[in-house]
């Protein structure tokens, strides 16, 4: 049975990986060498990678591939996206393309609000508590004057504070709830330094004053911390042609393109099930883009699926409307995202990203990740009202599964040959290699 290990943090890196090889491996030199063997060969570069998060032991590869041709805003960009699955590249690159031919994609800024709460408990009457905040909010900016002071330079900083009564959900909860403007950081770390001074001011504030009895001065902060729920940090992009134009793919007229794929678009709109499958392939487009550039994946999607349940119902976030002979595509989703702070500036491939980008500011990098999420969910739909899912990605994936069979780079050349005007899938595939091998097809295991 294994065992826990008490001290694991304050061993060295070494000590880890061997601790880790003789618990979960019956060969732990060649596990070592194998952990090793995905160490970066400069030094440097691997100790800026093991400081990235605690415990590093290796890396961790994961494929960055670019797709061109994406005409944003007039602007041509080549997008970088670090993604494990197959056929996402292919496919941001193919919609990317398309739209080339017929004005490219059309994208802005809504808003670039981000949001933080104090939440605190506080037992006594709203009507004092509200016209306190009111009368101490200007010490609230001067408690934060040292902290803003170089977001404020930016042109940023904190936009206003108020009371959130939140005891109709819950007894006594009430809430600080401060909007910011954080320029080109995301702003995490600088909205929670302030949300903690705005529960400290609060605390002593409250203690200082004699509105209150003594138990109302019992004021009990739970937590000071932004939401990663960002409505109003919003950015919309958009293509659009006449119908007629929109020839999609062979043996299907383009009007029936439209009203197959704006019916799609309305499924997903009106049904979770579908909408949740919809949105993954968004975020197919957008996670990958966000993750090359050293962004917070994780916000960035749970903000998304907030925002697409806004209305109380999970819906899709992209939409579709075909009138007077013109086809609209668009998008509007909650993007807090920075083109400094974080890794932006210490990851080298994302250093790299950035650069491809043209260093673009936090707003720029909106537009361009919106578009890449709309290409993705344009080219998933087009394929799905089209020819199926299947055909395209299991191209795609064919590779994958070919070299899990570790198939020679002959029988590779061979056996994409063949399945060029084919479907592709895993037993057509494992079939076909075992002929060109000239092996036995194996017979499935069944389960006793
Ligand atoms: P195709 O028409 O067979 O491709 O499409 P093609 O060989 O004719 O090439 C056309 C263009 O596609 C190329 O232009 C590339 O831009 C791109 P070119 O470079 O030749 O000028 N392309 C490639 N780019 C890089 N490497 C490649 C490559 N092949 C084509 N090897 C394709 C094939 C897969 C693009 C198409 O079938 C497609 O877009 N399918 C959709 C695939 C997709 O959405 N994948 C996401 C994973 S599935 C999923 O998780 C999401 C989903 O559930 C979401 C939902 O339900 O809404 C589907």
């Amino acid at each position: 049975m294994k065992q826990p290990i008490k001290g694991f943090s304050k061993l060295t890196k070494e000590a880890k990986l061997e601790w880790l090889a003789a618990t979960y491996s019956k060969n732990p030199e060649a596990t070592i060498a194998f952990l090793q063997s995905y160490w970066h060969e400069d030094a440097k570069v691997q100790k800026l990678h093991d400081d990235f998060i605690e415990n590093t032991v290796t890396n961790y590869y994961m494929p960055f591939g670019v797709a061109p041709n994406f005409k944003i805003n007039g602007k041509l960009y080549t997008i970088p996206m670090a993604i494990e699955e197959s056929s996402v590249v292919a496919a941001a690159a193919k919609a990317a393309g398309f739209w080339l031919e017929r004005g490219g994609f059309k994208a802005s800024v809504i808003a670039t609000k981000k949001i933080g709460h104090v939440h605190f408990m506080y037992e006594g009457a709203v009507e004092k508590l509200t016209t306190f905040i009111e009368a101490i909010t200007p010490k609230f900016f001067e408690d934060t004057e040292g902290l803003t002071a170089n977001m404020r330079a930016r042109g940023g900083g904190i936009l206003n504070i108020e009371l959130k009564d939140k005891t109709a959900a819950m007894d006594n909860y009430f809430q600080l709830e401060a909007h910011f403007e954080t320029c080109d950081s995301m702003g995490a770390n600088f909205i929670n330094s302030c949300l903690e001074q705005f529960a400290k001011t609060l605390t002593s504030e409250v203690q200082k004053s004699d509105l209150f009895t003594a138990a109302e001065k019992d004021i009990q902060i739970v937590m000071c911390i932004l939401s990663n729920y960002t409505p109003d940090c919003v950015v919309r992009a958009e293509v659009s042609c006449p119908v007629s134009q929109l020839n999609a793919d062979e043996g299907i007229s383009p009007e029936t393109f439209a009203m197959k794929f704006q019916r799609a678009v309305r499924i997903a709109e009106i049904e979770p099930y579908r909408a949740t499958t919809h949105n993954k392939g968004i975020y197919n487009g957008i996670d990958a883009v966000v993750i090359a550039t050293g962004n917070d994946f994780r916000a960035i999607e749970a903000a998304g699926h907030t925002y697409a349940s806004k209305d109380g119902q999970y819906r899709s976030l992209t939409h579709c409307e075909v009138k007077d002979g013109q086809f609209r595509f668009w998008i509007e989703v909650p993007m807090a995202l920075g083109t400094v702070g974080g890794l932006t500036k210490l990851h080298p491939m994302v250093k790299f990203a950035h650069q491809m980008l043209g260093n673009p500011n936090a707003e720029e990098l909106m537009c361009v990740i919106a578009a890449s999420g709309l290409a993705q969910n344009f080219a998933a739909l087009r394929a799905l009202t089209t020819t199926g899912i299947q055909k395209g990605h299991m191209k795609m994936h064919l590779l994958n599964i070919l070299n899990q069979l570790e198939a020679t780079e002959e029988e590779i050349a061979e056996i994409k040959a063949y399945f060029e005007d084919k479907v592709v899938t895993h037993s057509d595939v494992v079939k076909k290699f075992c002929e060109v091998r000239g092996i036995e097809v194996p017979t499935p295991k069944v389960k006793q």
